[in-house]
Parts: C-alpha cells; sequence; structure tokens
C-alpha cells in the first residue's frame, strides 16, 4: 500500500516548483512515515532548484520540518506512532570512521529511508537533504525523527532541522563561540540570524551583523546583535576592525557561502582567529587568498555542516531554551503559508522580504 499526498517538487533546473501528487510507501524496515504539521523555506531548497546542489532532478523540496509520527516499519523502537518529531538530515550510523572516531556529528554515512517516494506515473524523487517535507506525510529513516517537547509548536520547533540549528551550530559548535568572544556574521538569513541568537547565548559581548540589506540588519538587532554593517556602503572589514580595538573578531562566519563575502571573513578576524563557512557555495565558485596571510594569520578556517550538531543532543536542548524564553525560536518565522506559496516564498526569500517562510499544512 501507499499514500497519495501533495507535495512541492522541482521538476527541471530553474522551473518554478508546482504541486504533484507523490505516492508515499509504507515504512519498510527501520523507516516511519511522518505526516508534516510545518516545513520551513530554507535558501538550500532554492539551491536545488536551481541545479546548485546536484543534477539528480526531481527533487522534492522542503527540508526544516516538524510533524508527528504515523507509522513506522519493522524493528524501529526509537520512535512510536503519535511521537511529535523534528526531522533531521543527520541520522547517524555509528559504523563510519568519523562515528567510531568519537565524532558522530561528522558522520560520513548517514541513513535516509531505503524506499523511494515517487511521482504518480513511478519516476523516483530525490528528497531534498533525504528528507523532503513540503508534503503531507513524508517517507524517512527512522534516525532521521528525533523527538521533542510537543509544548512547543511546529511552526518554531521544524526550524531546528535545518537553519536555525546549522547557524546556532556554526557560532556555538563549529565556532566555539563563548563567553566573551568577538564574533560578526556575514549575512544575516535564517542561518546568519540564528549564528547570531547563538553567539549571544553563549555569552559573545560584541556581535557584528553584515548584510547589504538594512530591513536584514534590523531584524539581526532583535536576535541580539550589537552592532551591524551594510557592507553595500561601508568597508565591512576596516568597520570590524574599528569595532574590535583595531583587531578583528574571534570568530568570523560567513552565512552567505560567495567567494566575496568569505574573503571579508577571513580578513575581519583576529590573529589566531576562527573563520566559519556555513553559507554553501555554489560548484563554479573559487578564492584566492594569499598564502602568507593563511599562515600568517594563524587560527582556523572551518566548514559548518549543519552547525556540526547532533540532533539527538541539540534539538532538544534549543527546544527546552526556547519554552523557557531563552531563545526566541518564534522570530525567525516571518509568514505561515501554503504548499502552493512556496515559489512565491523564494522570491520573497530572494528579495528579502522574509526571514522564514513557514509552510503549514491545516492551511
Ligand atoms: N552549512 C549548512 O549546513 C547549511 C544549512 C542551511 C543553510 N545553509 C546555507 O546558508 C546560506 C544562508 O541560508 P539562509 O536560509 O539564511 O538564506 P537567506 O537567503 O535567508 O539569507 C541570506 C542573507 O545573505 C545576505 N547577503 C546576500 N549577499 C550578501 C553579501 N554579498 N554580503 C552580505 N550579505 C549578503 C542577504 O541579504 C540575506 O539576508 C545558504 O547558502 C544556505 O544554502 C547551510
Ligand atoms: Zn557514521
Ligand atoms: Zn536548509
Amino acid at each position: 500500500m501507499s499514500y497519495e499526498v501533495k507535495g512541492v517538487v522541482a521538476l527541471s533546473k530553474g522551473a518554478p516548483v508546482t504541486i504533484e501528487t507523490i505516492l508515499v510507501p509504507d515504512p519498510g524496515p527501520g523507516e516511519a512515515v511522518v505526516d508534516v504539521q510545518a516545513c520551513g523555506v530554507c535558501h538550500t531548497d532554492l539551491h536545488y532548484r536551481e541545479g546548485g546542489i546536484n543534477d539528480e532532478f526531481p527533487f522534492l523540496l522542503g527540508h526544516e520540518a516538524a510533524g508527528v509520527v504515523s507509522a513506522i516499519g519493522e524493528g524501529v523502537t526509537n520512535v512510536a506512532v503519535g511521537d511529535y518529531v523534528v526531522l533531521n538530515w543527520r541520522a547517524v550510523c555509528g559504523e563510519c570512521r568519523a562515528c567510531l572516531a568519537g565524532k558522530p556529528w561528522y558522520c560520513f554515512n548517514t541513513h535516509n529511508a531505503a524506499q523511494k517516494m515517487t511521482l504518480a506515473d513511478g519516476t523516483e524523487l530525490s528528497p531534498a537533504l533525504g528528507i523532503g517535507a513540503f508534503v503531507e506525510k513524508t517517507l524517512v529513516h527512522s534516525g532521521q525523527c528525533t523527538k521533542v517537547d510537543p509544548a512547543a509548536p511546529p511552526t518554531a520547533a521544524g526550524l531546528l532541522g535545518c537553519g536555525v540549528m546549522a547557524g546556532v551550530g556554526a557560532a556555538i559548535n563549529t565556532g566555539g563561540v563563548t563567553r566573551g568572544n568577538s564574533v560578526a556574521v556575514f549575512g544575516c538569513g535564517g542561518v546568519g540570524d540564528a549564528a547570531i541568537a547563538g553567539s549571544k547565548l553563549a555569552g559573545a559581548t560584541t556581535i557584528i551583523a553584515v548584510d547589504i540589506d538594512d530591513r536584514k540588519l534590523e531584524w539581526a538587532k532583535g536576535m541580539g546583535a550589537t552592532h551591524t554593517v551594510n557592507s553595500r556602503e561601508t568597508d565591512a572589514v576596516a568597520r570590524v576592525r574599528e569595532l574590535t580595538g583595531g583587531f578583528g573578531v574571534d570568530v568570523a562566519i560567513d552565512a552567505v557561502g560567495h567567494p566575496a563575502v568569505f574573503e571579508q571573513a577571513f580578513y575581519a578576524r583576529d590573529l589566531a582567529g576562527t573563520v566559519v563557512l556555513v553559507g554553501v557555495p555554489n560548484p563554479t565558485m573559487e578564492v584566492t587568498l594569499p598564502m602568507i596571510e593563511v599562515f600568517g594569520r594563524g587560527g582556523a578556517i572551518k566548514s559548518s555542516w549543519y552547525g556540526d550538531c547532533l540532533p539527538s543532543r541539540d534539538f532538544p536542548m534549543l527546544i527546552d531554551l526556547y519554552l523557557q524564553g531563552r531563545f526566541d525560536l518564534d522570530a525567525f518565522v516571518s509568514e505561515t503559508i501554503g504548499l502552493d506559496a512556496v515559489e512565491a516564498a523564494f522570491e520573497k526569500m530572494h528579495a528579502g522580504e522574509v526571514l522564514r517562510s513557514v509552510v503549514v499544512f491545516d492551511k
């Protein structure tokens, strides 16, 4: 048996997304079917649609979601029908060289559902980040379901599934931001603002938001930025240095994924500081840096895959902080929309009008 539901699909490179009938198989061994309640629109969905991730069209988009487990396959023990979960794209395997080395947040062989969801004509879909959640029901590996406190509404909880976790983790896990640090975040969308909120949570005392859009900078202040820089009008590197006694920041985070921005982050950090790349570059982008600067500045240049998070450890912790009023997930939700408005949400994201549009399924 399979379920027939509606979902948002990118059929071909660059084409507007469409709503299609999706066939979701009954869960097999180790799999679960989740009734999606809310799913945020992340810039990575747009990267998929533009062919910037890979060419495995058609994609079932959406990957930042919360919902309720509605069926489980054989051998599933970590979740039961009725459990409220946030979906993750890091179901760690426990067996790869990263897991065996005690660093499961780098897991090189994460689990996804073995079966494929398909279009009505049987065409197999590539689910975005192994999830695919702009759909009423989705099939995932049970390890992709992380149970959280149902007191947190799905519009807020779902955001932990990608962008907010990526940003918070880029600051705290990858960048190691701690009390008294100075941080600069380049690009203040959902991911960058989460890096700002995460830096505040970790006790950073100088948090500089850099963007080319004044609206974004205004929102960034609400997330905890102590200073803002419009890098279209001001030399961002010079201004960051000025704001940090001439030295640069301890941690500089590129939450755009663009060579010019990466260079700014590289030069805006202090000696022995850390540069974190959490924005996703496209496959054609290149950076050229004087090697003496790479050596002479010391410190570290790190990529942050999914904020180096461990969903089982980090999602419930952030939900607890949210429920205690210490981490404002609701502030990331600019609007709730129906499935039919994802294409419009991409345009709003592109125009800088939203932090997160969140698809909800009672609309
Ligand atoms: N590493 C990961 O695991 C991970 C996870 C989720 C998203 N991402 C990536 O993070 C990036 C940001 O995602 P998002 O959802 O926040 O996107 P978004 O579109 O909401 O935000 C991007 C922000 O960057 C700003 N910006 C654009 N060009 C700029 C420039 N030259 N200088 C300064 N600011 C600039 C925009 O004004 C906007 O505020 C994307 O590349 C996305 O694919 C990475
Ligand atoms: Zn592993
Ligand atoms: Zn994402």
